[in-house]
């Protein structure tokens, strides 16, 4: 969408109220004692769990509502029966912002749990979409105890994982307002703390470590990497992406609307857009510098498909598009080898379920509905597609096409802000599964709840999904895949797929881009726990940078 006039139209951005709201400038003594609220269970594999919370003050609220952070401890107490509870995590250091992963759980088990500090129970976020602590409804009350049940892994060996992420939306300053009606600037956008690090740096900068802490091999990255595909922006969005590894190989990225080619100083440093005079392409520019903005490359056995689906000159807010170039080009890389397991990327959502639950859209918001129709038929037709990923609607939504009725659709919520971070993609040789984590800085946990009454307070319901949008297991033959651990033995992965489409694209080849080949890194999984490290020194770095320089959060 067109951040940027919405904002030169909105009066009422939030004003920042209270430096207090700073992590960790939270001194004042509460009034009384702190409540415990906005419980979310977030993360429910078949042998963990992550459940998050806040601590606040409700005698202090500020102007959208949320209480003055409080610091108290952190614990869960877990049980097969609700009447036999047991201390399963606990953590003394006193912060507002609770993170509690339980591990060591037995798969396919049925667990009762309550979380709590200060000893007092914490209660669920506001949720009528599911329900947002456990794979049950509440029923048991506010305070619990709740009920989650871990699901069976999937069949098989485990093979690799993929972290898929998006809308990193670097450069931005006011988030949450695609909701925002023009001109009376409702409900408000929300702006970081004065004299903290801009939020997106916060946030990008935990997606490369905490993604490799988590084990992913490859990472994923549908579209909106920038605000307003600004050359310094995309470079840095870029700059945090390589945190993770390697471009082309380790990771890949494909264009968003916010990534368009752009008119205007800051992207005319960047090569001219093809056909639109004025227009320069800065993410074509540093991602894709000598040839198309879609492609095929090959990792470890899977098939992966990256789309521009913002493939054309316009304002960001409408349907996304593909030429009929690279629609050529997908068409023809599907065809080689119909059974090959493969993942499709892109920004824009494409089937007509997520189009009917997106709130808060303009007429045309996803990709062209005769192209998405297209491409459900072409997916039917193709057995190996298993999943298409993507972005733009910032929320964890999992829908199914009456069409392609073997592809999961899974919609990630953004990385910039609430509930912030990404998914977790295992795969097995029988099938695979999908879990969403959230960032774990301090940092990263403070924005998530600064920025939680985005929707007009709605965003628990709408962008933070369901058990199953966040959670799945699904059992699929997949076994004619390589483990990572082989591939980094053998140097055996295949070399990325070229393009076979042929057909006109002036000035930027109808071919799908060339990369390198992944899975020859054997470094990947000793460097999950160094990035880790480094991520938490650039977290203190920039606590110590921000409120050192007293320089400002905005990068305007
Ligand atoms: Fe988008």
């Amino acid at each position: 969408m067109q951040w940027a006039a919405v904002v030169a139209a909105s009066p009422l951005l939030s004003a920042v109220d209270d430096p207090e709201r700073a992590y960790g400038l939270t001194r004042a003594a509460a009034a009384i004692p702190p409540v415990a609220i906005n419980l979310e269970l977030v993360t429910l594999t078949e042998t963990s769990a992550v459940v998050t919370w806040f601590t606040g003050d409700p005698t202090r609220p500020d102007s959208m509502g949320r209480f003055a952070p409080v610091p108290a401890d952190t614990e869960v107490l877990l049980g097969t029966s609700p009447a036999n509870l047991r201390p399963a995590f606990h953590d003394a250091t006193p912060t507002p912002y609770h993170y509690a992963e339980l591990t060591g759980l037995e798969p396919g088990q049925t667990y009762f749990w309550v979380a709590r500090s200060g000893g007092v129970p914490a209660v669920p976020t506001p949720s009528a979409y599911g329900s947002p602590i456990g794979t049950s409804a509440p029923g048991a009350g506010l305070s619990g105890p709740f009920v989650f049940t871990t699901p069976d892994p999937p069949p098989g060996r485990f093979l690799f994982a993929i972290a898929l992420c998006n809308d990193i939306h670097m450069g931005e300053t006011v988030a949450g307002l695609a909701t925002t009606q023009a001109g009376i600037g409702i409900p408000p956008g929300i702006m970081q703390v004065p004299g903290e690090p801009p939020y997106t740096e916060i946030m990008a900068s935990a997606l490369g470590p905490e993604a490799r802490a988590r084990g992913a091999n490859l990472l994923l990255a549908a579209g909106d990497v920038s605000s307003e595909a600004g050359s310094s922006d995309v470079h840095h969005a870029k700059a945090h992406l390589d945190a993770f590894g390697a471009y082309g190989s380790s990771y890949l990225v494909a264009r968003g609307n916010h990534d368009r080619p752009h008119t205007g100083a800051a992207a005319a440093v960047c090569r001219p857009a093809s056909g639109a005079a004025g227009y320069h392409d800065c993410f074509g520019d540093v991602f894709f510098p000598t040839g198309a903005t879609w492609f095929s490359h090959e990792a470890y056995g899977l098939r992966l498909v990256g789309l521009d689906t913002y493939d054309k000159i316009g304002n960001g807010g409408d349907n996304g598009v593909m030429s009929d170039a690279q629609f050529a080009f997908v068409r023809d890389v599907l065809a080689k080898d119909k059974d090959q397991p493969t993942l499709v990327f892109g920004h824009h959502p494409v089937t007509l379920e997520s189009d009917l639950t997106t709130v808060g859209k303009p007429l045309g918001f996803d990709l062209d509905p005769q192209q998405a129709m297209q491409l459900e038929q072409l997916y039917a037709a193709t057995p190996g597609v298993f999943l298409h990923h993507a972005g733009h609607t910032h929320r964890n939504k999992r829908t199914e096409s009456t069409t392609a009725k073997n592809v999961v659709f899974q919609e990630v919520a953004a990385v910039k802000e609430y509930p912030g971070g990404f998914h977790l993609l295992r795969v097995f040789t029988g099938g695979y599964a999908l879990n969403f984590y959230k960032f774990r800085p301090s940092l990263a946990q403070e924005w998530s709840e600064r920025s939680r009454p985005e929707y007009g307070g709605l965003s628990p319901f709408y962008v933070f999904g369901n058990t199953a949008d966040r959670n799945s297991v699904v059992a699929r033959d997949l076994s004619g895949l390589q483990s990572a651990a082989a591939a980094a033995n053998v140097s055996g992965a295949k070399a990325t797929t070229g393009a076979t489409a042929e057909g006109a694209n002036a000035g930027r080849g109808a071919r799908g881009s060339v990369l390198p080949e992944t899975g020859v890194d054997s470094r990947n999984e000793l460097a999950g726990a160094a990035a880790l490290a480094a991520g938490f020194a650039a977290e203190r770095w920039l606590r110590y940078a921000s409120r050192g320089s007293g320089a400002s959060v905005s990068n305007s």
